[in-house]
């Protein structure tokens, strides 16, 4: 089985989002700096409510996929189509923006530690125009597996396997069949997993390192680094001397042009103009907004 290789380091960024969320970035820190069809990765990570506190208010979004994972600290989810949602530690959100959706995300405590991801994962071009939709993951929903050489993984989409057993993750069936897990290693340990050879696949490590590869090619990735890896049949990864957390992302690559403008990922231009004047004229929501009025009377 061919084991990829650790290809490309991308060192996350400090910047700040929404109304001053202080964050780290990763993917997305610049238009090169992405992995079809992964967009952007963001952590925040922080004790300091100063940090947190502003939030991110009603913004619009078109044209891909929002994940925010919590591992601790809580926050509400609102948007247009009324749904809202409580994140909190070890829960997830899965928001398909498709043809628009205005949300915000809130902090839902004054103090204490906030600590999570925002991941942005690109729609197939035949998708971008979808129906907006909504998925809140309870964190009871993230089946846990325990991994052969120690630690365990948490499952929020797609499959994991160990030996003797196959965990599915709450989040199945899209047309980038994503894999993200979240994974803890103890010292020392070793973790494999199959991912399917032509998809994408990086991970991120956000506490201790990681040695990356297979035995004799190896490449360190520290935390806070997201570490692109080359196509292959599996992945293996081994723990250092302190341990390591990181999450793994996998998916289908689209192959489609990406034109981004902020929170809108189109494929032209003319799209990206499209969405903006749909934004400023209160159309970027319409049709739903129309059926979801319809449906309720
Ligand atoms: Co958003």
């Amino acid at each position: 089985m061919s084991t990829r290789t650790l290809q490309q380091i991308l060192r996350a960024h400090p910047t700040s989002d929404g109304a001053g969320v202080k964050l780290r970035r990763s993917l997305g820190q610049s238009p090169g700096a992405r992995l079809d069809p992964f967009l952007m990765l963001d952590e925040f990570s922080t004790d300091n409510p100063d940090d947190y506190i502003a939030g991110f208010p009603a913004h619009p979004h078109r044209g891909f996929e929002t994940v925010t994972y919590m591992l601790e600290g809580h926050m509400q989810h609102e948007d247009h189509l009324g749904h809202r949602g409580e994140l909190v530690g070890g829960g997830a959100q899965w928001m398909t923006a498709g043809r628009g959706i205005i949300h915000s995300e809130m902090p839902l405590q004054e103090n204490g530690r906030m600590h999570g991801f925002q991941l942005w994962i690109n729609l197939p071009a035949r998708e971008k125009l979808k129906p907006a939709a909504y998925r809140d993951v309870r964190p009871e929903e993230i089946a846990s597996v325990a991994l052969e050489g120690g630690g365990h993984a948490r499952v929020i989409a797609g499959r994991i396997d160990s030996q003797t057993v196959s965990v599915e993750g709450p989040i199945q069936g899209l047309s980038t069949a994503p894999l993200f897990a979240d994974v803890k290693l103890p010292a020392g340990a070793c973790f494999t997993q199959a991912i399917e050879a032509t998809h994408n696949a990086f991970v991120y490590v956000y506490e201790g390192e990681l040695e990356v590869g297979a035995t004799g090619n190896q490449r360190r990735l520290a935390a806070h680094e997201a570490g692109l890896l080359s196509t292959g049949a599996c992945i293996a990864v081994a723990a250092g001397a302190l341990g390591a957390r990181f999450i793994l992302l996998a998916a289908r690559p689209l192959r489609e042009p990406v034109v981004q403008y902020g929170p809108f990922v189109m494929n032209t231009r003319e799209e990206i103009e499209q969405a903006i004047v749909d934004y400023q004229n209160g159309e970027l929501t319409k049709e739903h907004s129309a059926s979801l009025l319809s449906s309720r009377s």
